[in-house]
C-alpha cells in the first residue's frame, strides 16, 4: 500500500543518536520504497517555542538539513523543507487550535517536562506546540508519521484533532487520521549516563549522548565511559528487564546492525561489557563517521542547502495551501 509520510525534526543543535535511530534512519528506509511519497520538515517554528539566538538558529537549520542529506535523504525523492518558509503551517495551526481542547493539551507530558516547575514562565507557543505539529501532519494528508516513542502522545492528539474537526464540520474522512510508525525495539534510545533517561539534546552532559557530528575519538570515549552494571551480559532478552544500560547498549548495537535484539543478546551472552563496548564503538564509528564527514562537506556550501530548502518549500506550499483553503471553506470563510 502506498503511504504518505510526513515527519519533522527540530533544528536545536546537534542531532544525536536518538534522533538518528529513532527517526531519521527510518525516514531513509521509507524513502527507498517508490510507492511512498515522503515529506521531511526542519521544524524551525517549533524550535522558537524556547528562546533561540537568531544566528545560531540559522546555522542549526542548515545543519539539520545537512544531517538529513548526509544520512541519505534525497531531495529528488522526498520533499525536504523548513517550516517557517511555508506560511500554511502557522495558519493551519490557528485554525486547528480552535478545535483542540485545553483539557487535551493539559495532558501533554512533554509540555510538563519542558516547562518544568514554573509553568507560568513557559511560552504560550510551548503550550500549543502539539497543535502546530498536528497542522504539519494534517495539511499533507499524511497517512504515516515516523517518530520516536516520545512523540506518540502528540500523534494521538493529532488524531483527536482530526476526528473532532471531521465531526464538527460533518466531513468524515476530510482530515486523514495518521498512524504513528514507531520502531519496535529502538523507539527510545536512552542516555549513556543513565539508562532510565531518554537520550536528549537538553541533557547538560555531552557524555550522555553520541552526537551525529562527534569525532571517532569522542565516540570511542563516550562508549568506553558509558554506565554499565557489574554482572556478565544476559543470555535472553527477558533478562534485560531491570538492566536498562545493558538493554540500551544492545538496542543501539542491534539497530545499527539491523538485527533483532534477541540476536544481539545471544551474540554477547555471558561476555563482559568491555567486549560489547568495543564492538559497539567500532560499529558506531563505521556508521556514524561517514555521516559526520558528509555533513561537514555539505556545510561548506550553504547555498546548496538553501537551494534544497527553497525548492522543497515551493512544493510543500503548493500542497498545504490547497488544504488550508479547503479547511477554511469547511469552517465557513
Ligand atoms: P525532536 O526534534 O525532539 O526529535 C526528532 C525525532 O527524533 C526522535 N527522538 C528519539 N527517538 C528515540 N530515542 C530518543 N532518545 C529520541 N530523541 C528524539 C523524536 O521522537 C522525533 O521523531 N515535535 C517533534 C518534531 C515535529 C514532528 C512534526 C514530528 C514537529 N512536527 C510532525 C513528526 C511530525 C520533535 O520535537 O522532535
Amino acid at each position: 500500500m502506498s503511504k504518505k509520510i510526513f515527519s519533522g525534526v527540530q533544528p536545536t543543535g546537534n542531532l544525536h543518536l536518538g534522533n538518528y535511530l529513532g527517526a531519521i534512519k527510518n525516514f531513509v528506509d521509507l524513502q527507498k520504497d517508490k510507492d511512498n511519497s515522503c515529506i521531511y520538515c526542519v521544524v524551525d517554528l517549533h524550535a522558537i517555542t524556547v528562546k533561540q539566538d537568531p544566528k545560531i538558529l540559522k546555522k542549526n537549520i542548515r545543519e539539520t538539513t545537512a544531517s538529513f542529506l548526509a544520512s541519505g535523504l534525497n531531495s529528488s525523492k522526498s520533499i525536504i523543507f523548513n517550516q517557517s518558509k511555508v506560511p500554511s503551517h502557522a495558519e493551519g495551526s490557528w485554525l486547528l487550535s480552535c478545535v483542540a481542547r485545553m483539557g487535551w493539551l493539559n495532558r501533554m507530558t512533554q509540555f510538563k517536562e519542558k516547562a518544568g516547575h514554573d509553568k507560568e514562565k513557559a511560552s504560550v507557543g510551548l503550550y500549543i506546540y502539539p497543535v502546530l505539529m498536528a497542522a504539519d501532519i494534517l495539511l499533507y494528508d499524511a497517512t504515516h508519521v515516523p517518530v520516536g516513542e516520545d512523540q506518540k502522545q502528540h500523534l494521538e492528539l493529532t488524531r483527536d484533532i482530526a476526528q473532532k474537526f471531521n465531526t464538527d464540520f460533518n466531513c468524515s474522512d476530510f482530515l486523514k487520521i495518521p498512524e504513528p510508525l514507531i520502531q519496535k525495539d529502538f523507539s527510545r534510545i536512552m542516555s549513556l549516563r543513565d539508562g532510565t533517561k531518554k537520550m536528549s539534546k537538553s541533557d547538560p552532559s555531552d557524555q550522555s549522548r553520541i552526537n551525529i557530528t562527534d569525532t571517532k575519538d569522542q565516540i570511542v570515549n563516550k562508549i568506553r565511559k558509558a554506565k554499565t552494571d557489574s554482572k556478565p551480559l544476559s543470555e535472553n532478552v527477558s533478562d534485560l528487564e531491570g538492566r536498562p544500560e545493558l538493554k540500551n547498549l544492545l538496542g543501539i548495537f542491534s539497530s545499527l546492525q539491523n538485527q533483532d535484539l534477541d540476536v544481539s543478546t545471544k551474540e554477547f551472552a555471558g561476555k563482559n561489557f568491555s567486549e560489547l563496548k568495543e564492538k559497539l564503538a567500532e560499529v558506531l564509528v563505521e556508521k556514524i563517521h561517514p555521516i559526520s564527514n558528509e555533513i561537514n562537506k555539505l556545510l561548506k556550501d550553504y547555498k546548496y542547502i538553501d537551494k534544497i530548502l527553497l525548492e522543497g518549500s515551493i512544493k510543500a506550499e503548493k500542497i498545504s495551501k490547497k488544504k488550508v483553503s479547503e479547511i477554511k471553506t469547511k469552517i465557513g470563510f
